[in-house]
């Protein structure tokens, strides 16, 4: 008696367990701090709903491309979650899943929109890169005393004009694009007058903008006002690079005094919100990894359950959800 109730019971249990849906995230570049970032809060959330595998391109959409043909070959996974390492690439990957019927959710680099029309079961989830280049605006504003018309102290060389430096991330990508001209333009709207001496294409990364910002201190420091950065890696370059400068000033000169050149990043990643409680790093803006992996999650187990009116972000325009950015300093 005892054994067919343990038999029964085993049968209950095993008939009625549903399968747990198989997603697979392939993301650009894991050595990049904000991906990992956003990859790890995919794992960790994600784990309770799917079995979720994380794929590593590291930075080629060539081994991307080679990674999602895989996949499809090996099982039949139930959505694919993907961070294209080229914007661009998007449009054949959207073609390859089109195939499958697979459901899939781009994030951070966002395909060109006809690109997303070319399928019916395609979203990207991501925060518009105006309002991050709106909001470092309005954060420099705030440092020089909010009046262009008599800008404080940190116009070094009193002309009432902001000299500036811009970092800027990839060429090509959606948020290094839109930032560097935003950032720009919403300064003059505010009515400063800026100069911008130079813009570095420094890739999102920390060590190119260290190496970027090495040789520029030595031929123009004094110059530079504020530095803006489109994210925070390299704002910590920059930093690295700038305690260097001092640090040899003042073996050259015992009187040196110091001078650190206002900061501004985003993405508020761990690394730069200790920077900027040291002082390092003037203000930054969080592009809030944390609510673009809930974002994805939500909307993957509304595209599972075949119920997108169940979703607790909007939709936008069919395709899009937009995860708001915030000012820290
Ligand atoms: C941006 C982020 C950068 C970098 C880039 C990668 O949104 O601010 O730090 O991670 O995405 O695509």
């Amino acid at each position: 008696m005892k054994k067919i109730l343990c038999l029964l019971i085993i049968m209950i249990l095993f008939g009625c367990q549903t399968q747990v849906p198989k997603v697979h995230v392939f993301v650009y570049d894991l050595s990049d701090p904000f991906i990992k970032g956003l990859s790890q809060t995919l794992e960790n959330q994600g784990k309770r709903h799917f079995d979720i595998v994380t794929h590593d391109a590291q930075n080629s959409q060539i081994i991307q491309n080679e990674m999602i043909v895989e996949v499809l070959e090996k099982e039949s996974p139930h959505l694919l979650i993907v961070n294209p390492v080229d914007r661009l690439g998007a449009y054949t990957i959207i073609e390859k899943v089109k195939q499958e019927n697979i459901p899939i959710i781009f994030f951070n680099r966002e395909p060109l929109l006809r690109d997303l029309e070319r399928y019916d079961q395609v979203y990207y989830v991501g925060s518009k890169a105006e309002e991050s280049g709106i909001f470092q605006a309005q954060i420099i504003s705030n440092l020089v005393g909010g009046n262009p018309g008599k800008l404080n102290a940190v116009d070094v060389n009193a002309d009432n004009t902001l000299q500036m430096v811009i970092f800027k991330g990839e060429q090509g990508h959606q948020d290094a694009e839109i930032r560097t001209d935003f950032v720009q333009s919403e300064l003059i709207d505010l009515g400063y007058e800026i100069d911008v001496l130079k813009v570095i294409i420094a890739n999102w990364s920390e060590t190119e903008a260290y190496n970027h910002a090495k040789a520029l201190f030595d031929v123009m420091y004094d110059e530079i006002e504020v530095i803006v950065s489109n994210n925070d890696a390299m704002a910590l370059g920059i930093i690295q690079a700038m305690q260097e400068y001092h640090t040899l000033q003042v073996d050259l000169d015992e009187n040196y005094v110091p001078y650190a050149i206002p900061i501004v990043g985003i993405d508020g990643i761990e690394r730069a919100l200790i920077m900027l409680q040291q002082g390092a790093l003037y203000g930054t803006v969080i592009n809030d990894s944390y609510q673009q992996a809930l974002a994805i999650i939500d909307l993957g187990l509304a595209l599972l359950d075949n119920d997108l009116d169940g979703l607790n972000y909007t939709l936008t325009d069919g395709y899009y959800i937009w995860i708001p950015y915030k000012k820290v300093t």
